[in-house]
């Protein structure tokens, strides 16, 4: 029944099961291409692609700018699987489903993508923030994505989160951007998950600057979680789209457009970046 925690279905294997005998690709890092990031999947070599509603038991994408394809190929000579068009929160689905399938197919490491609103005001739009940790409503206010019967053949009751976003990742995309000279627009920073669908208030854009947020989104959270949760190491990427409006005089609105917007005009860095990156998970 649709109640049950998708767990308790045993169904990751089958679709773990059902993708291994149609590719011979066996990857070792996935991605998930957050909105107007999915031209990532675009730069494999020797793909594979599965429109997601070919695969069993997958959730299918319902946001404009989200292709729905897992896309398996290599990238910078690394074997890898893309999440072209990712799941949220408010479209009610099992959004973490594809990241245990990603872990019974030998996924070691989880890159995971997003575009973001800016609440720190020392950055602009079109910054490129590694995630060093998270804040999440969701998980404050009870909405946790392990809630339910664990299921020990992924990971403990209990997991520890402090160390979610990887160190020895993050100094990898440190060096990864400097290298490619993007410093000046690469920031570290603490991600903030509101539910959505709609954009905050000035008064909200307020109490999460004050709580220590650096860029606020609707989506990443319930993946790393689980991502940690069966072991995998994670590195977040939240690319700045727009400023928060924080004045009631601001003639600025959020709107999806405009998020879409920046994707495409910093989409190629961060390519390059993730490209570059996966050069350095292979020398180790
Ligand atoms: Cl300003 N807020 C939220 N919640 N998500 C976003 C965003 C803002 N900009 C891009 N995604």
């Amino acid at each position: 029944p649709s109640g049950l925690p998708i767990a308790e279905n045993g169904v990751y294997k089958e679709t773990a099961d059902w993708l291994r005998a149609r590719t011979d690709q066996r990857p070792k890092t996935a991605i998930i291409c957050g909105s107007g990031l999915g031209g990532l999947a675009d730069v494999l070599e020797n793909k594979t692609v599965f429109p997601y509603e070919d695969i069993p038991n997958f959730p299918r994408s319902t946001v404009a700018g989200h292709i729905g394809r897992l896309v398996f190929g290599e990238l910078n000579g690394q074997p890898c699987v893309c999440m072209q068009g990712r799941f949220h929160y408010y479209e009610g689905y099992s959004i973490t489903f594809p990241i245990r399938v990603f872990f019974l197919l030998g996924v070691e490491s989880l890159i995971v993508t997003n575009a973001a609103g800016g609440l720190n005001p020392h950055f602009q739009v079109g910054d490129i923030m590694f995630i060093k940790d998270h804040i999440s409503f969701f998980g404050l206010g009870g909405q946790n994505p392990l809630r339910g019967p664990n299921d020990e053949r992924f990971g403990v009751r209990f997991p520890c989160m402090s160390d979610a976003y990887e160190q020895d990742l993050l100094g990898l995309a440190m060096e990864s951007a400097q290298e490619l000279g993007f410093l000046s627009f690469v920031r570290e920073g603490v991600y903030c998950l509101l539910p959505g669908p709609c954009y905050e208030t000035v008064a909200e854009c307020h109490l999460l600057q004050a709580l220590g947020a650096d860029a606020v989104g609707m989506s990443t959270v319930p993946e790393v979680i689980i991502a940690r949760h069966c072991g995998l190491r994670v590195l977040g990427i939240s690319l700045i789209t727009n400023k928060v409006v924080t004045s009631y005089t601001s003639q600025e609105k959020a709107n999806h457009e405009e998020v879409l917007h920046i994707s495409v005009v910093r989409a190629e860095a961060l390519q390059k970046l993730v490209k570059h990156l996966l050069g350095k998970l292979g020398e180790g």
